[in-house]
Order: structure tokens, then sequence, then C-alpha cells
């Protein structure tokens, strides 16, 4: 089974036929809210809104631990996730879809593992790929085949939020290597990895980062709407074509 987590823009699948919610209760507490379970092109699939269904949760207060714990619980055997971002490279304009290859994390404060109870031993995974080989190369090759052209590869930068960069902070995560900058990116890819979850993501480009091109003098909320509700619609496809791939 597939899960797919929706972050800003897609808090549903239109092609999802749903078959049931349910809410999981974990020992971290309480997703953002109830899994929805169906079928996109005969695929089982999981779904799960990041931010909750009426798009409540902020990215620092998201639990993360309970979202990847509930959905590797009920049985899902890889996770995509579809997060919004902020684009630093030139490239990266509003509307431009990237799978990512790496991540820079800036977060802090978030509860980050699985692995930190008292009576555990010390445990490290290994992070040098965050993302799953195999499952960003069925979201590249689905993407293809519908036409769509996806990025293959970029850094994405995870930074703290709710608020959005400055200008000079965006300066220094291009200096770091940083093609993109999100807020949910982290700790969710490690939490995966923790539990061995196959993790890849999809990121669309919802606004030049701060300071960048269009967002110079500041980032307009209101053309990213509009430039979410049209990415989310290529990304759509991309996912039942995913599906089907998946499915065969
Ligand atoms: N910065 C951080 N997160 C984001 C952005 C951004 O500019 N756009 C969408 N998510």
């Amino acid at each position: 089974m597939l899960a797919i987590i929706g972050g800003s823009g897609l808090t549903q699948l239109a092609s999802l036929i749903v078959s049931r919610r349910e809410v999981v209760r974990t020992p971290y507490g309480e997703p953002s809210g109830a899994l929805t379970f169906g079928e996109v092109s005969g695929q089982p699939v999981v779904f799960l809104a990041r931010h909750g269904y009426g798009h409540t949760m902020p990215p620092h207060l998201v639990n993360y631990r309970a979202n990847l714990w509930a959905l590797k619980h009920v049985g899902a055997t890889a996770a995509v996730s579809v997060a919004s971002v902020g684009g630093i490279r030139a490239d990266f304009g509003p509307g431009a879809l990237i799978v990512p290859d790496q991540i820079i994390d800036y977060t802090w404060g978030r509860k980050s593992t699985y692995f930190d109870a008292s009576d555990q031993p010390v445990h490290h995974v290994d992070f040098t790929h965050p993302y799953d080989a195999r499952l960003r190369a069925l979201l590249l090759a689905a993407s293809v085949a519908v036409g769509e052209s996806v990025f293959d590869g970029g850094v994405y930068a995870t930074t703290q939020g709710p608020r959005l960069e400055t200008a000079a902070e965006v300066n220094r995560l291009e200096r770091d290597g940083a093609d993109v900058v999100g807020m949910t990116g982290m700790p969710e890819a490690v939490l995966a990895r923790e539990l061995e979850l196959p993790y890849a993501a999809i990121n669309v480009v919802a606004n030049f980062a701060a300071g960048r091109a269009s967002s110079e003098q500041g980032i307009s909320f209101d053309s990213i709407e509009v430039v979410l509700h049209e990415a989310m619609t290529r990304v759509r496809c991309i996912l039942d074509r995913l599906c089907a791939d998946l499915k065969a």
C-alpha cells in the first residue's frame, strides 16, 4: 500500500476511490487527521493531509512521529510526500516540480527520532541519501510517462517556520547548497527512514524564495494559491500514473 502525504494545496486526491477513514492512535499521540484509505488506478493507497484536513496545523506543530508511525502501522510499504516550497535556484520558478535528492535540516525543537526512550540502546540510522532511490525513479518515470517535466534532483532546505525567510537567510541557504526551501521535509524524511519506510518527495514551487526574482520585494500569497491550484492538478496526474505503475 502506498502512503501519500499531502501538503499545502493537496488535502485530498480527486482520483482516490475512498473505502474508509480511520483515526489511528499512536504511542506518539494523534496524527494530523484520520487516514483515508482507498484505491487509485487499482493501487491501494492511504492518504494523510499533513496539516490536517482544515489546514490548521503549522509546520512546526505537525506531529510527524505520529503521522509516520500511523502510516507504517496500517501497512504502508512506501510513502510519497507532496510539499510546496520556495524556489531558490533561478530555474525553479513558481509551478516548477522537483523530485529532490538531498536535504539540509535547519529545524529545531521538533521531535525527530523514535530512538529516544531512556531504556533503548543508542541507534544511528544511515541518512547519506535521505530519499529512496527506487521510489524517486518511479516518480520520475511516472512524470515522463504523463508528459510532465520534473527536475531530477535538488537540495531541500527545511526551515522552522511558520514565518517565511528573510532575503539574507535565503542567500545563506543558497551558499549552503540549497535549491528549494520548505518547512516540512524534516523530520518527516528521517522518521520514515527510522521506520524503514521507503520515502520520496515531490516538491511544488509555490513562489520564488524571499528576495528572489518576483519575490524581491516580498512574497505574494494571492499568487501562491493560483500557482498551487494549477500545479497540484499536474501532481495528481503524476501520482495517478505512479499508482497505475505500482499496480502493474
Ligand atoms: N519558504 C519556506 N517554505 C515555503 C515557501 C518558502 O518560500 N514557499 C512554500 N513553502
